[in-house]
Parts: C-alpha cells; structure tokens; sequence
C-alpha cells in the first residue's frame, strides 16, 4: 500500500483544461467533486467535476494500490485531489483519464445524508437545497451562464463607448412611481420617532430621511448620460411587490443603458441589437453548457435562439397589438382593451401564435406607463417600448424620457407622486435638457431565455421571493 502522507506537489490542472491534453503518460493534480463512483472489487471508477466545465474527468483507481479502507469516504459529494497519469481514453464521450497514483481526500458526503446522492430530484426540492444545488449539472450550467452572459453585457457596451456608471442600491426616490420598495431604515422598529402629528420621524432616521432599495438605476442613470454620452448600469434591483410567479423576483439584476441625443427608435435598435449579440454571444462561448441544457431541459433551446438571432423582431404599436389580441378570439385570462395593462398571457400570444417571433411594442398609454416617459402628440400615448419574448413575455421595458420641464413637472404632479425626493431628477431638464433613450433588460428574464429554465427562481444562485430569503 502506498503511503499517502505528504502527496507529491503538483499544480492543479482545472478539469476543462485537463479534458484538452495530449501529453499521455505525464502526471498532473486534478481536484474536484465526485459526481458519481463506480466498479468493481479491483477498480473505481471515479467521475470527478470541478464546476470548471460541464464534462467530468474519469479518475480510474487500483483499489489493490490504495487499500478498500482508505478509499472508502470516496462516494458521490466527497471532495478528493488526485495526482495521476494521463492516459487516453478507451470508454466511449471521453477524450482522457487519469490513472490515479496518489488521492488525498479533502472531505467525504456521507451517503445516508448527502441530498444529492441520487439524481433526478424536482427543481422545487433544489430549490429547498439552494446551498447544495450548485453541484448539480444543471444549475452548474446555469451558473456558468450567468457569468458568461455579464461578461457579454460588458464587453458589448464597452465595445461601444458606453461607460459603467454605478447608480446607488439606497435612494430616496421611487423610480417606477409603483410604491412598491423595500424600506432601508436603522430606527428601532419597537419604538419608532414619531412627529407631533404622530408620523415616523425620518429626520431621526440614519439617512435623515426615508430611504429606500432601489427599483430601478434609472433616474441616476440618466444623470449620467446626461453627461458622458453613452452609459450603462448592471446591479442589483429591488421590488417588494407580492407576485409569486415563474418570471418575478424580489431581488433581481437589471442591466439599463442610457443614451443622450437619441430617440425611441435608436432605442428600439439598440435593444434588438443588443438581444441578438447576447444570444449569439451565448452560442458561440457557452456550446458544451448549451448542449446539456437542449438535451436536458428544453430540446427546442438552441433552435429558439437561432430563430431569435436570425430574425427582425416585430415593431408595432400597442395600439395595433391590442387589435389583434381583440380580434384574436382566444379566451384570455385577463380582459384585453385599450388602455388594458398586457399581462404574460397577451404578450405570448402576440410573440408565440400571432407574429411567431419577438415583438416590440411600443407607443403605450400613458396611464399605465411611467411617468418619466417621453409624452406622444396625441395626448393618450407615450413613447414607450417593451420587447417580448417566447416563453417569457416582457425581457426588456424602456422608453424615450420626457425632456420637457413642463411637461415632465405636470406629470409628476398628475400622478400624485412627491416631487420633493427627485428635484434634481427635475433640475436635469431645466439645464441643458436633450432628448435622450433607454431601456431596462431584466438579467434573470435573459438568463430564462438562454438557458431554457422555466422558473426565475432556478436562474439565480439564492432566489429572493415572497416568504423566502432562508439561504
Ligand atoms: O419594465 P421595468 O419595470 O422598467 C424599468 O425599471 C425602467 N426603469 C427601465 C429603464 O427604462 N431604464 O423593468 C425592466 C425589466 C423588465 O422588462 C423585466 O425584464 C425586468 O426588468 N423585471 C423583473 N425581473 C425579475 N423580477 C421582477 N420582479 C422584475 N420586474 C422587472
Ligand atoms: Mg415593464
């Protein structure tokens, strides 16, 4: 038996390098997780992952080499470093193994209690599992994904000379004018500063004022534009609306250009262009985690985002949107007029059974469009433009911004909202206003899109909804 103090020190070779060696018969270090062990009474055959790819490596182990003991903590879960020997691979999907001369195990998963000991759990017990679940292919894959998709965002905006521009996550302001934040606050909530006239004292409070998470960058975003030309933010956002649905999160990641001198038009183009890289991004880099997703989760996946690449999105008017939802004779769920907010069940009957490709739609009415929204001739209808997509419904919300004083100062007033919190999003208007556009792209909706998940709370490592904020 070998004597396994003090392995020989070798310089880990990540398995996705690994899996690309030719240089048979050298030893290297692989350290990883077991995803599954299997043999007989002479040898092992280990399948190790270390996250860095989809693919696992075949450690092959000669149990006589090591001693059954020793080898015993090695079951799916544990965490093991071994050196071993290149060798090519005769088992069928593999390029490589190693034959393995010395393993240190760093930590066993005992059988009886690892959850994911056995395969093919239902995404809702996962989800119960979210410390966990991130050693499983496919949220692995979803992971990757993630990181490689950030990594388009940015290289696409800095590849065209917009700057990132960090908006505060603590604002005083209500971006979205729906009322429905999440309050920051340091005052004792068992005996809370009242005023005279018995409201909460926020002079008390940390910030001297009511504070609270962001909605939206937005408003600060475009005090950056304003400025730099061309900007972008990507951060985390914050709604405390009480929706349990598929696509919505508490706590979500929103990626918002915003650019000066430009109409809802160049923002139309923008936000197609931009759809269309970050999916072409993805089939070009992320192929091996694509393959199992399209295998795995959705076999209509690749084909999908090759339809969306290949294809002009659709551009009409809300108006002529809800024509055609009228007209369309299908039952929905909620009533469609206009004026009607589109629910998810209008904007995929539009995207999936009329047009059967991604629309915008845009030129909404103003009652249910924000009220920074650039205001149309006719009085009823803002330039405002929503992009939606298969399977998804809404992926992107944007609009050309008022830049009118009056008009824009009339309707913060018509809304009842406090004008107080935003005067120097007021001000910006008053000196050197421009026309100026941009647009909203909900992270994890894009992350659904390519990865082929159904559930938003599956595309982000700890999901925060409704009642759940446990992990
Ligand atoms: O349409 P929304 O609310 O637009 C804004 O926040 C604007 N300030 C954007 C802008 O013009 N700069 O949100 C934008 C996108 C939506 O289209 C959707 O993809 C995503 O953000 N989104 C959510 N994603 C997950 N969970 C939620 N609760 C979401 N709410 C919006
Ligand atoms: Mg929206």
């Amino acid at each position: 038996m070998k004597d396994l103090d003090g392995m020989k020190q070798l310089k880990r070779t990540k398995i996705s390098e690994a899996l690309q060696l030719k240089n048979f018969g050298e030893e290297i270090n692989v350290k990883g997780w077991v995803r599954t062990r299997r043999g007989n009474k002479n040898v092992s055959f280990v399948a190790l992952n270390d996250g860095s790819i989809i693919h696992n490596l075949q450690i092959v182990i000669d149990i006589e080499k090591f001693g059954e003991e020793y080898l015993k903590p090695i079951s799916t879960g544990a965490s093991i470093s071994v050196n071993g020997t290149l060798v090519e691979s005769r088992g069928k999907g593999q390029s490589v193994e190693i034959q393995a001369n010395e393993i240190e195990i760093f930590g066993g998963a005992d059988p009886l209690s690892y959850p994911l000991q056995k395969k093919g759990h239902s995404m809702e017990f996962l989800r119960e599992i979210a410390h966990l679940r991130p050693r499983t292919n496919t949220f692995s894959a979803v992971y990757r994904m993630r990181h490689h998709m950030s990594y388009a965002i940015h290289k696409y905006f800095n590849d065209r000379g917009f700057f990132y521009f960090h908006t505060p996550i603590i604002t005083a302001s209500d971006a979205e004018g729906a009322g429905s934040m999440f309050e920051v606050t340091t005052l004792n909530l068992n005996d809370v500063p009242k005023t005279k006239e018995g409201e909460v004292d926020f002079s008390k409070d940390f910030f001297s004022r009511q504070t609270n998470l962001t909605v939206s960058g937005q408003l600060e975003g475009e005090m950056g534009a304003m400025a730099l030309g061309s900007i972008y933010t990507f951060g985390p956002t914050f709604r405390a609306e009480n929706s349990n649905t598929p696509r919505h999160l508490a706590e979500f990641w929103m990626i918002e250009p915003e650019v000066a001198f430009s109409d809802n038009n160049d923002n139309m183009d923008l936000a197609e262009d931009f759809l269309k890289y970050l999916i072409n991004y993805a089939l070009e880099n992320c192929k091996e985690d694509l393959d199992f997703l399209n295998q795995m989760i959705d076999k209509n996946l690749l084909e999908r985002l090759h339809f969306v690449v290949d294809n002009d999105f659709i551009r009409l008017s809300y108006t002529e949107g809800v024509k055609i939802l009228e007209e369309s004779g299908e039952k929905f769920e909620y009533p469609v007029y206009w004026g009607a907010d589109l629910h998810s069940e209008h904007e995929r009957y539009l995207v999936e059974k009329h047009f059967k490709r991604p629309v915008i739609l845009n030129d909404y009415p103003v009652e249910i469009k924000s009220f920074y929204m650039k205001q149309n001739e006719d009085n009823k209808t803002v330039r405002a433009m929503d992009v939606l997509f298969p399977k998804i419904g809404e992926i992107i919300g944007g609009s050309e911004r008022e830049c009118d004083y009056d008009k824009l100062k009339k309707r913060v007033e018509d809304t009842g909202m406090n004008a107080d919190p935003i005067w120097w999003y007021l001000e910006s208007r008053k000196f050197g206003t421009a026309p100026h556009a941009g647009f909203g792209l909900g992270f994890e909706r894009l992350i659904l899109f390519v990865t082929g998940m159904t559930n938003i709370r599956d595309v982000i490592p700890f999901p925060r909804t409704p009642n759940n904020a446990e992990f």
